[in-house]
């Protein structure tokens, strides 16, 4: 199985994924060096996630998941077009804070935030008001908390608004879910065990359609010794993980464990 995010934001979403699926090989992909993608144009965000999913579709996954809101929100059905195994992406957890919550604020990249898939998506649950934040630095400022050190200071980032809930449209952002619900003092969504409860879904219907052998626990067969030109890291026999083309950050993401953390 594949998963891809402009950096370490898709993280979340396969800790979420590994946890239904713990038979299953995943690959990771996270183009952190060319992170982040949030205030990217549409055009580069296409290109720069098709040049991904190919990656992985060389390396055998059966399916890739979007595990980043931008580049699911600019261009997951050119994706789905484009590649022959199933692309999922990740949604903001809208519907389970409309569950609950009157007055929601999404935080998302500038890409997300203009996107037609979030007004869509916002759109359906009228009983709600949504105030979408953009946040222009917010994802890069996780990327080099988590991987150099960098102090991060919430208020920098964070609009000073009083929700009753708050909606995460972005992966990156998922690090810091406690902290931001202490922040506002109120519930925080995140839609990482949606897309891994789809991405269950997804693979049993391949597999009743016989496109996926059951023999294999979902495991994509791969040879390890392939990915070596890659400066791949892997983690005991469980699956292979390749953070972009910065071995400095591969370094620093073992040594803090975040791939694996919330397990
Ligand atoms: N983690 C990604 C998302 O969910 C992208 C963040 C970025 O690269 O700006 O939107």
């Amino acid at each position: 199985m594949g998963i891809f995010d402009s950096g370490i934001g898709g993280l979340h979403v396969l800790a979420a994924c590994r946890r239904l699926l713990p038979g299953c090989l995943f690959l990771y992909y996270g183009d952190n060096a060319r992170a982040p993608y949030g205030s990217r144009t549409a055009e580069e965000i296409s290109r720069f996630t098709r040049e991904g999913l190919t990656l992985l579709e060389g390396w055998g996954a059966d399916a890739a998941v979007l595990a980043c809101n931008t580049a699911t929100a600019v261009c997951a059905e050119e994706m789905r077009r484009a590649f022959s195994f199933p692309v999922l992406g990740v949604e903001p957890a809208v519907r389970p804070a409309a569950r609950v919550c009157r007055d929601v604020l999404v935080l998302a990249t500038p890409r997300t935030a203009e996107s037609r898939r979030l007004a869509a998506l916002t759109a359906r649950f009228p009983q709600c008001r949504f105030r979408i934040a953009p946040l222009p630095s917010f994802a890069a400022a996780i990327e080099r908390c988590l991987t150099r050190g960098e102090g991060l200071t919430l208020s920098d980032h964070l609009p000073a608004l009083r929700p009753d809930g708050v909606v995460l449209g972005c992966t990156h952002y998922a690090f810091f879910h406690r902290d931001i619900a202490a922040f506002y003092r109120c519930p925080v969504f995140d839609g990482a065990q949606g897309t891994a409860r789809r991405l269950v879904t997804v693979l049993a219907e391949r597999v009743s359609q016989g496109k996926i052998g059951t023999d294999d626990h979902f495991c994509t067969p791969i040879n390890p010794n392939n990915c070596l030109t890659f400066g791949y890291k892997k983690r005991g026999d469980a699956g292979v993980i390749f953070l972009g083309d910065g071995k400095f950050y591969n370094k620093l993401v073992y040594s803090t464990n975040i791939c694996f953390s919330s397990e």
